[in-house]
């Protein structure tokens, strides 16, 4: 019984359920080529197309990878490259049964009349883009767009934020991508875990009633949140079962059943906190599969291990094996450090 039949209901139904599946969740290394150059430049490597062909073909040749990981999320560069044996990088996920997504906005900008806030850009062209990725072989979309503690957050930019990614989610699902919904909030900010969770019942409340205004089909699409956290800059940390309790909490008000999966970003925390607190979320049966769409929690020790030698490559893949495996093990709520 979709709520919106499209061609591409049962296929989004089956992607998504895909990508949600036991003891596996999303490697994200859909940094623009900007972001991508930051992370080069931590190991003292230029922000060059080879250089990062290079450092995509490594994560995404990784043997074995496929055991943890059921999507990968591209930047529009790497949905077109190739190994340089002149494999492309789709098909060397598809053969590990994992889903190739992309990322889809394009990026952040100053949001007028805001509190020095921003939104998330990229609507237009985005049903032709959608269609050209689908032919690519991409089969998810993402769209992040971030709401800051610090600057408010205004009922404005929650707004904003929220009817962009309802608009984005409904393109997408038109073209047969399945939409991964990213209300970011940031970690910024000295504010106490429960300044978080009242916004994070806001903004979450707003994205799911405008995805449900924009008729999207709840079972074809995964959130994407940030959990919720004490501010990076409040005095105390909070435990692995405080943050677990919170955010859980606030998904079981916000967050329909029918949404398959919730795919947690790292934001900043480290490899080990962001796999501790998966652990804790899984604690106890959830409504939803719950579990990782990590960027730098799966890539620090990657890239630190790499350093850009040839040499290094299979340290680096067995490093980002050690870390897709923790958190598959915290997906399933069996992870001890
Ligand atoms: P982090 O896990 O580094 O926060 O990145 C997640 C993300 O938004 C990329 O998709």
């Amino acid at each position: 019984l979709p709520i919106r039949a499209t061609s591409y209901s049962d296929e989004l139904v089956q992607t998504a359920k895909t990508i949600a599946s036991p003891g596996r969740g999303i490697l994200a290394i859909d940094e623009s080529n900007a972001t991508c150059g930051k992370r080069l430049a931590s190991i003292g490597l230029d922000n060059t197309e080879v250089n990062r062909q290079a450092y995509r073909q490594l994560l995404l040749t990784t043997p074995g990878l496929g055991e943890y990981i059921s999507g990968a999320i591209l930047f529009e560069e790497t949905l077109y490259q190739s190994t340089t044996d002149g494999k492309k990088f789709v098909d060397c996920l598809c053969e590990q049964k994992i889903v190739p997504g992309i990322k889809v906005d394009k990026g952040l900008v100053p949001l007028p009349g805001s509190n020095n806030e921003s939104l998330c850009q990229g609507l237009d062209g985005l049903a032709s883009r959608s269609a050209e990725y689908y032919k690519q072989g991409a089969r998810f979309a993402k769209w992040r767009t971030v709401v800051s503690i610090p600057c408010g957050p205004s009922a404005l930019a929650v707004k904003e934020a929220a009817w962009g990614l309802a608009r984005y989610a409904a393109i997408s699902q038109d073209n047969g991508l399945v939409p991964i919904v990213e209300p970011e909030i940031l970690l910024d900010g000295d504010h106490p875990i429960e300044r978080t969770l009242e916004v994070a019942e806001k903004v979450w409340s707003e994205v799911f009633f405008y995805l449900a205004q924009n008729n999207v089909l709840f079972e074809g699409i995964l959130l994407k949140p940030s959990m919720v956290t004490p501010g990076a800059e409040h005095k105390e940390k909070a435990s692995p079962e405080t943050i677990a309790k919170h955010t859980l909490t606030v998904l079981r008000r916000r967050v329909p059943p029918a949404v398959p999966g919730i795919m947690f970003l790292s934001g900043g925390q480290s490899e080990v906190e962001a796999t501790l607190n998966l652990n804790a979320m899984n604690q106890s049966p959830n409504p939803w599969h719950v579990s990782f769409s990590y960027a730098r929690a799966l890539q620090n020790s990657v890239l630190r291990t790499w350093q850009g030698r040839p040499e290094n490559v299979e340290a680096a893949q067995k490093s980002l094996l050690v870390r897709a495996k923790a958190n598959s093990l915290a997906q399933l709520g069996r992870y001890s450090a």
